[in-house]
């Protein structure tokens, strides 16, 4: 049931009941290469840690996009068209899209989390800042297929910024693209920003910030499932790395652990062995022609693209 908050913010949530949410990180845990899917990371503090990771020196990626967002944003509101509904995938802080707003004057904004408090709290803001706005934010898991909970007769375009489409891996971003495809229509488009693949030591350094933020973040989603799932990791006894493997096109990050142990998740005890790794993202990096190769064959047919001058970052408008 959307909950109208304010004249114009409506909240909707729509996210995955919490005992199959726990098994996903079960099982995940139980596979012979352990996994925790990224999407774990966005509890309220998560989120918090990615704003303050975006804001090291060595994390190029947001910095070039808000620049080229600041630069190109006219031309991107024209090819984007006025009184559209602007879908937002993972807002966050909904930072980005306000340097677009003013330009683009969309008929609604629909914000979509998985961080429920984040979200809420992001969509207030925003809407009070900008009064003329009508805000429905949606609390999803957006790696899922979803319909909107709301109707609106209007144009769809969809907003995907920070190279997060790179968390998916290659066969899971040709599908993601393929349902946005869907979701925006024939009439509609996607604004995408891709982290553009570049030399190793920039890469690993954007991931390994000399502030330690990234380690932080990367541990803090255990502590998140010691919340949310009554688990009992220790974080003393996992260490974070991150390293770009070339013949994956990505940055993969980790949990090892320190020491033989076992941890429990509600009734299900996990053991770890001295050294064993928990894979906890891959962030994907892709040449112009390999993002476009994907998103052709996803059904877009039409694109623009801008980067910047050292060509680390690229923002396709596909229609
Ligand atoms: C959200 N996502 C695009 C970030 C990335 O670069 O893959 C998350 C992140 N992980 C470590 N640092 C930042």
């Amino acid at each position: 049931m959307p909950v109208p908050s304010q004249s114009s913010l409506f909240f909707y949530d729509i996210n995955t009941v919490l005992e199959d949410t726990r098994n996903e990180v079960t099982l995940g845990l139980q596979r012979p290469q352990k996994m925790i899917s990224p999407k774990f990371f966005y509890d309220e503090m998560g989120s918090e840690l990615f704003m303050e990771i975006t804001r090291q020196p060595e994390y190029y990626l947001t910095r070039t996009e808000i620049s080229l967002l600041r630069e190109y944003a006219d031309e991107m509101a024209d090819l984007m068209g006025e009184n559209c509904l602007l879908i937002e995938y993972g807002s966050g802080s909904s930072e980005k899209i306000r340097i677009l707003l003013e330009s683009l004057r969309p008929r609604a904004y629909a914000p979509l989390d998985i961080s429920k408090e984040y979200l809420g709290a992001a969509a207030g803001a925003l809407a009070s800042e900008f009064p003329w706005l009508e805000v429905h934010a949606t609390c999803l898991d957006f790696t899922e297929d979803f319909e909107l909970p709301f109707t609106m007769d209007a144009r769809r375009v969809a907003f995907f910024p920070g190279s997060s489409i790179g968390n998916f891996g290659r066969i899971e971003a040709r599908a993601f693209l393929g349902r946005a495809r869907r979701l925006v229509g024939d009439e509609g488009g996607m604004l995408v920003g891709v982290d553009l693949k570049k030399d190793i030591a920039v890469l690993n350094a954007a991931y390994n910030d000399s502030n330690g933020i990234t380690e932080k973040f990367n541990l803090h989603v255990l502590t998140h499932l010691n919340e949310k799932f009554d688990a009992d990791f220790d974080l003393k006894n996992f260490v974070h790395s991150a390293v770009y493997e070339p013949e994956k096109g990505c940055v993969a990050m980790y949990l090892t652990s320190l020491q033989e142990q076992k941890v429990q998740i509600a009734d299900t005890s996990i053991s770890f062995k001295a050294g064993e790794k928990i894979h906890t993202e891959n962030s994907h990096k892709y040449t112009k022609e390999e993002f476009l190769y994907m998103a052709l064959d996803a059904g877009f047919t039409q694109y623009h693209f801008w980067t910047d001058n050292n060509n680390r970052f690229g923002i396709f408008y596909l229609t």
